[in-house]
C-alpha cells in the first residue's frame, strides 16, 4: 500500500489574480513579509514525507520565479510554466511529465490559501491514509457558499461530484458545503483522468473538480475530507481578503503567546507574525508591528511604537522601545530607544545602551559600550566599555569610490561630542578623542586626537557691537 511517506505536492499559481487590482501578481502579495506563495510552500514543507514540490506558474511567471529562486533550493521546488490559463486540471497536468511514474500521492492545493497550516494539511492526508483513498478533497461548510465549486454527494452521502457555480443548477446552488481546492490523489489510480475529462463547461475550461466525478465512475474510492475550522480555507481573490488573512494570522498568534506568558496590552494594535516567537514574561506595550522571523527572549520590552523587520534575535531582559529595527541580534539586558534605527547586521553583546536618534548598520558592538544620543554607526566594530558622544559619525562611504569603509574602536575607547570618523580608520584601546575631532588616520594606544582651532576670547565684543550700531 502506498502511505502519505510518499509524498509530492503541485500547487497552482498561474493565475493572473484579476480582481487583486494590481500589477503585482497575486501569489506575491505579503502577509508580515512573506509572499501568499511562500507561505503556502512553507506550510507544505513542513508536512511529513513530502519530497518534492511543483508549483505551476503563469502570469508574472518572471516576478514569482525570482521569489522562490531566493527562498528555495530548486532541486525541492520546481517551477512548472502553464503559458496560457486553461483551467485547473491543465494548470495539474504541466506537471504530468515529472509526475508520470511516481508511485505515491499527489497533494495539490493553490497559492493563493495562506491560512491552509500545516497540521490541517497532515490531519487531510491522515483522512486519506486511514480512509485507503484514490482521491480525497478537502471540503468545508459555508453559511454563504457563493463563487465556490460544490460538493454533490449521492443519497448515499457518498461523493458524487463537483459542481461549479457558473455551472450550478439553483438547487445546487443551495448546497453549502464547499470545494476548498485541496486534493489528493493515489498518482497512479488517478493520472489517467487527466486524458478523459473535457472543456464542456460554462468556462470552457479543464476542471480538475471533474477528476472527482471521473474517480467516482472508476469505482475508485473517493471522499471527501470536511474542514473543522472553515476559515483555513480562506482563498485571497481580493485586497479585503488579504486583510482578513493577515488579521486570522495574527489573532492566532496573539492568542497563542497570551497563553504562553506573554503580556500584551492592547491586541488591536499589536500586530505580530506567525514566524515570531517571544519567550513569557516579555511584555509588548500598544503600537507595536512586528513581521519577519524573529525570537525575543524573556523579560523583554517592546514597544511602544515600534516596528520589527525580522532577522530580529534577543536574549532575556532587552528593552526596545520606539524604534525601527531588523536584523539584530542583541544579548543580555540590552537598551535599544526611544528613537533608534538598527539597520541590517547588527549584533550587541551584553549591556549596551543605544539611545535616542542613533542609526546602527552592519555594526558589531562590545558589551558594557554607550550609544547614547544621535549617532551614525555603519560599517563598525565598537570594543568593551567604549563611549561615543553625542553626534559622532562614522564617515564609512566614499562617494568616488563607492565603497564602504570599515570603523574599528577598540575596547575602552571615548570618543567626544561631534566627532566624525573617517573611514577606514582604527582607534587603539583607551584612546581618547576629543569632541569636535575629525579623525583621519589611526590613533595609537591611550593617545589623544584632537583637531580643534584655538579658543579665543573676546572682552567686551558684545557691548562694542552695540555701540557702533547705537552710532549710526
Ligand atoms: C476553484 C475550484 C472550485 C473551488 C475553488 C476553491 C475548479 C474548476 N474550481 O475555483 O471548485 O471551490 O477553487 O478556492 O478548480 N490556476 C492556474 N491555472 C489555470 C487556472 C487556475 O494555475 O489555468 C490556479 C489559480 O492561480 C488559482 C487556482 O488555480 O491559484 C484556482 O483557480 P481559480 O480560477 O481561482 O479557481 P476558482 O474559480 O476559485
Ligand atoms: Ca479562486
Amino acid at each position: 500500500m502506498d502511505n502519505i511517506n510518499n509524498l509530492r505536492a503541485v500547487i497552482l499559481a498561474a493565475g493572473k489574480g484579476t480582481r487583486m487590482k494590481s500589477s503585482t501578481p497575486k501569489v506575491l502579495h505579503k502577509i508580515f513579509g512573506l509572499t501568499l506563495i511562500e507561505r503556502v510552500i512553507n506550510q507544505v514543507l513542513k508536512v511529513d514525507g513530502i519530497d518534492k514540490i511543483f508549483v505551476v506558474i503563469g502570469h508574472g511567471a518572471d516576478m514569482v520565479q525570482e521569489c522562490l529562486d531566493k527562498s528555495y533550493d530548486k532541486e525541492k521546488i520546481k517551477t512548472v510554466l502553464q503559458t496560457e490559463q486553461k483551467g485547473t486540471a491543465d494548470a495539474v497536468f504541466r506537471a504530468y511529465n515529472d509526475l508520470e511514474n511516481f508511485e505515491g500521492n499527489v497533494l495539490i492545493l493553490c497559492g493563493d490559501t495562506p491560512l491552509l497550516d500545516e497540521k490541517t494539511l497532515s490531519d487531510f492526508l491522515e483522512y486519506h491514509n486511514i480512509k485507503q483513498a484514490d482521491l480525497t478533497v478537502m471540503s468545508a461548510l459555508l453559511d454563504n457558499p457563493a463563487g465556490y465549486g460544490r460538493i454533490i454527494r449521492k443519497q448515499d452521502k457518498s461523493l458524487e461530484k463537483i459542481v461549479e457555480q457558473k455551472d450550478a443548477t439553483d438547487e445546487q446552488k443551495t448546497v453549502n458545503e464547499v470545494n476548498a481546492g485541496v486534493y489528493c490523489f493515489r498518482w497512479k489510480k488517478i493520472k489517467q483522468a487527466f486524458f478523459e475529462i473535457s472543456t464542456n463547461n460554462s468556462q470552457g475550461e479543464y476542471y480538475l473538480t471533474d477528476v472527482i466525478e471521473w474517480a467516482v465512475k472508476q469505482g475508485l474510492n473517493t471522499q471527501a475530507y470536511i474542514l473543522e475550522d472553515s476559515k483555513k480555507m480562506l482563498g485571497i481573490n481580493l485586497k479585503e481578503q488579504l486583510s482578513e488573512a493577515f488579521r486570522i494570522l495574527n489573532g492566532e498568534k496573539l492568542e497563542e503567546l497570551h497563553k504562553k506568558g506573554v503580556t500584551i496590552y492592547d491586541d488591536k494594535s499589536t500586530f505580530i507574525s506567525p514566524e515570531t516567537e517571544i519567550d513569557e514574561d516579555t511584555i509588548i506595550y500598544p503600537n507595536v508591528y512586528i513581521e519577519g522571523t524573529n525570537n525575543f527572549g524573556k523579560h523583554n520590552i517592546i514597544g511602544p511604537n515600534t516596528t520589527v523587520y525580522g532577522n530580529v534575535k534577543t536574549e532575556d531582559n532587552v528593552k526596545i522601545t520606539q524604534s525601527q529595527v531588523s536584523d539584530l541580534y542583541a544579548d543580555k539586558n540590552t537598551t535599544i530607544g526611544p528613537f533608534s534605527h538598527i539597520r541590517d547586521g547588527v549584533k550587541l553583546a551584553e549591556k549596551v545602551r543605544v539611545g535616542n536618534f542613533v542609526e546602527v548598520k552592519k555594526s558589531t558592538i562590545e558589551d558594557h559600550t554607550n550609544c547614547a544620543h544621535l549617532s551614525y554607526i555603519g560599517d563598525a566594530s565598537l570594543g568593551s566599555n567604549v563611549n561615543i558622544g553625542a553626534g559622532t559619525i562614522t564617515a564609512n562611504y566614499n562617494a568616488i569610490t563607492k565603497e564602504k569603509n570599515k570603523t574599528i574602536l577598540k575596547n575602552g575607547v571615548k570618543v567626544g561630542s561631534n566627532s566624525v570618523l573617517i573611514a577606514p580608520v582604527t582607534v587603539e584601546e583607551n584612546a581618547n578623542i576629543a569632541a569636535g575631532t575629525i579623525v583621519t588616520e589611526n590613533i595609537p594606544p591611550e593617545a589623544l586626537a584632537i583637531t580643534r582651532s584655538h579658543l579665543r576670547i573676546i572682552a567686551d565684543w558684545v557691548i562694542e557691537k552695540k555701540r557702533l550700531f547705537l552710532k549710526k
